[in-house]
């Protein structure tokens, strides 16, 4: 499978990556709006260090297999190739079960992945079914990369009276704060946030307006400074450039039945002023 373009019209239009069905580019008016890193490594082995890495079946470190889990590093099938139309233009991918991922993860699913391009709109759903006859469980989540024109004067909103685990300083703690920004190193894991984040530029930048559905959590993380040059897929100075908020079901494991599915996603919107 190639690069797939899903595509609004020429200046707003997405492309999705084979590797990982990784979505590499989403731009508005012409304007890039995902964070892709002048590092990041396209050879199929490595997940992709940017955009839209998509996590399954777990979230963060992971005794059976790799970080993050093997949905970022797979080979997905296109099975709907978009179209240019009046309205919005949608892919859709699908990862199963394979010889590969039940030596890690003995269960049968199919992963669904959904990624549409409308008028200043990205919306990518995952939908998950467990096509076997065990129960299984797992953490999900949209790895989203946002460019930024300076990290120092943007701000995420949604968070406040949330516990959340700060992963760098190993920490529990409640979010006191309206709007976060961040000037450190943060990994930072928030619980049953609101179902809308803004994430906003700065005076006279534009805004991203982020509406999870079904994903209650959000993880917010930026390497900074020493992390990023500790990490070889990622420039040195390139943390000013980008934030991740990540909405994801990664708090507590969702427990899926034999022949349910479970269904959640985002909307991202571009509001400029
Ligand atoms: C975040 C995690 O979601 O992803 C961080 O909370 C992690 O702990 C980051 O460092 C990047 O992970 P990776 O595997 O892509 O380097």
């Amino acid at each position: 499978m190639a690069v797939v373009v899903v595509c609004g019209d020429v200046e707003n239009r997405a492309e999705v990556h084979p590797h990982g069905a990784t979505l590499t580019s989403w731009k508005v008016d012409g304007e890039e709006m995902t964070f892709v890193s002048r590092n990041a490594v396209f050879d199929g082995k490595k997940a992709i260090r940017g955009g839209i890495p998509l996590v399954f079946p777990n979230f963060g470190p992971w005794e059976l297999g790799p970080q993050h889990g093997f949905a970022r590093t797979s080979t997905w099938n296109l099975v709907q190739t978009p179209v240019q139309g009046s309205g919005n233009s949608v892919a859709v991918f699908e990862l199963e079960d394979s010889e590969q991922t039940r030596a890690i993860w003995n269960y049968k699913f199919k992963v669904r992945y959904t990624v549409s391009v409308g008028d200043h709109q990205l919306e990518t759903n995952l939908d998950v079914t467990n096509t076997g006859d065990h129960q299984f469980d797992f953490t999900i989540l949209l790895h989203t990369y946002f460019r930024l024109p300076d990290i120092r004067k943007t701000t995420v909103d949604g968070l406040k009276g949330c516990m959340y685990t700060d992963k760098v300083h190993k920490d529990r703690k409640t979010e006191s704060r309206d709007l976060i920004s961040v000037a450190a190193e943060t990994d930072n894991m928030y619980e049953a946030t609101s179902s809308v984040h803004h994430i906003t530029h700065g005076a006279g930048g534009y805004t991203f307006v982020v509406t999870k559905r079904n994903l209650p959590d959000t993880v917010v993380w930026n390497p900074w400074e020493e992390k990023a040059r500790a990490m070889s897929d990622f420039g040195d100075d390139e943390y000013t450039k980008m934030i991740c908020v990540e909405a994801g079901h990664v708090a507590s494991r969702y427990v899926l039945s034999p022949k349910q599915t479970f269904s959640g996603g985002q909307i991202i919107t571009l509001k400029k002023e």
